[in-house]
């Protein structure tokens, strides 16, 4: 079997490129790109100030366009996102008429980047947008539609900011535009991934360090459970919330500033809940440390266990795993040549992630698709580079 390969960059740019001729009449000419992610470990840590692992996608959001003079902005989508449709056209926001989040709800994650982006005067624009990362899969297709769109207005009006500040910017429109208190992870991954490479992220100082991931021996690969529980949007900011409630009862800062043995010592200080969250935390910034520490050394069967650590923590203690996410890491679990598989991204849903022998892809597929109790979808990516402009 097969995994599904994204379409090449370039099919997806041809595919904007013939849209954009289609709906405005003439030739894009700015095309940026800008990847999806998957977090190989560190999870639900970025929001504690703690470590994260993850690695851009070969999967990309693309956006080409170009500038107009009439102050609009014209947005067209080649996704299909349920029934909302796929044009939407708008005023360059002004201090007097600033944007607002509405329909359709694909644009709010452009709108919002508009409106937080901190240069200008930004002129209008014409855009299309195409995406071969699996929407609502737990990829980052919403951090890859606002990094896109950043490094696109880049385009059209240079910026001046610190690297960091971008994905802050990005941040802060999936915050106030899509109404998700989301980490930084996703945003600084799609715009500093590298090719061949993991990136560390320290997400108090936000400094990310490349950690080498192209043996060719090795493989990644992201199966989609096809399951998207609605309680995860629910549940992600009652998440935050417990752990602010419980790094602020151990009288610390967040829970980054906090170790196992502070933790248990002030354990009558926190609710059993609390504390149950609070441990996933602490552990799961520690096992971060040590993965990357064991990818650096090629010791894929320490970085193998971790995963199955920081599965099991998400699922025990922090849970946030589902039935068919469960399912999907004990069947790769079962498959010779897989050193470690868990669920990645935000949880209830989405895709697990395994590293596992590249000599081992094929039948790890095989089995999962027999025994998955539903249709899971495959990916085997690189890691991959984070957004830059593209060649027209
Ligand atoms: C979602 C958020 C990220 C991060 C993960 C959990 O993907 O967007 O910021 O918190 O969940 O690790």
């Amino acid at each position: 079997m097969a995994a599904s390969w994204e379409p090449e960059v370039g099919a997806l740019l041809e595919e904007a490129r013939r849209t954009f001729h289609k709906e405005f009449g003439s030739a894009p000419t700015l095309a940026v790109s800008a990847p999806g992610r998957v977090n190989l470990i560190g999870e639900h840590t970025d929001y504690n100030d703690g470590l994260v692992l993850p690695m851009a996608l070969e999967l990309v959001t693309v956006m080409v366009g170009i500038p107009r003079l009439d102050g609009l902005i014209s947005l067209v989508t080649t996704s299909e996102y349920a029934d909302e449709p796929r044009q939407v056209e708008f005023p360059v926001p002004t201090a007097e008429q600033p944007l607002e989040p509405g329909m359709p709800r694909w644009a709010n994650y452009v709108k919002g980047v508009i409106q937080h982006y901190p240069a200008g005067p930004l002129p209008g624009f014409s855009a299309v947008v195409a995406s071969s990362v699996p929407l609502g899969g737990g990829l980052s297709s919403s951090a890859s539609l606002e990094v896109a769109t950043y490094t696109f207005l880049q385009q059209l009006c240079p910026d001046s900011g610190a690297a960091a500040t971008r994905a802050q910017v990005c941040q802060r429109a999936e915050h106030s535009f899509a109404g998700v208190p989301c980490g930084i992870m996703d945003q600084l991954i799609s715009l500093f991934g590298q090719k061949g490479h993991a990136l560390l992220i320290d997400c108090r100082s936000l400094e990310t360090r490349p950690v080498p991931l192209s043996d060719p021996g090795v493989a990644v690969l992201i199966t989609n459970s096809n399951v998207r529980h609605s309680l995860g949007s629910s549940e992600y900011p009652i998440r935050r919330r417990q752990c602010e409630l419980a790094a602020k009862a151990l009288g610390k800062k967040s829970l980054r500033e906090v170790d196992m043995k502070d933790l248990e010592a002030g354990k009558e200080l926190l609710t059993k809940e609390e504390h149950r969250r609070a441990r996933h935390v602490v552990g799961e910034i520690q096992r971060t440390s040590e993965a990357a520490a064991a990818l650096s050394a090629s010791n894929y069967k320490a970085f193998g266990r971790l995963m199955v650590e920081s599965h099991n923590s998400l699922r025990d203690d922090y849970e946030v795993s589902c039935p068919e996410l469960d399912q999907l890491v004990t069947l790769a679990l079962s498959v010779p040549g897989v050193y470690g598989s868990r669920m990645t991204g935000g949880g209830f849903g989405g895709c697990t992630v395994t590293l596992l022998e590249a000599d081992a892809a094929t039948r790890a597929m095989q089995h999962i698709q027999e025994q998955y109790k539903g249709t899971a979808t495959f990916y085997l990516s690189k890691a991959a580079d984070g957004a830059k402009v593209q060649p027209l």
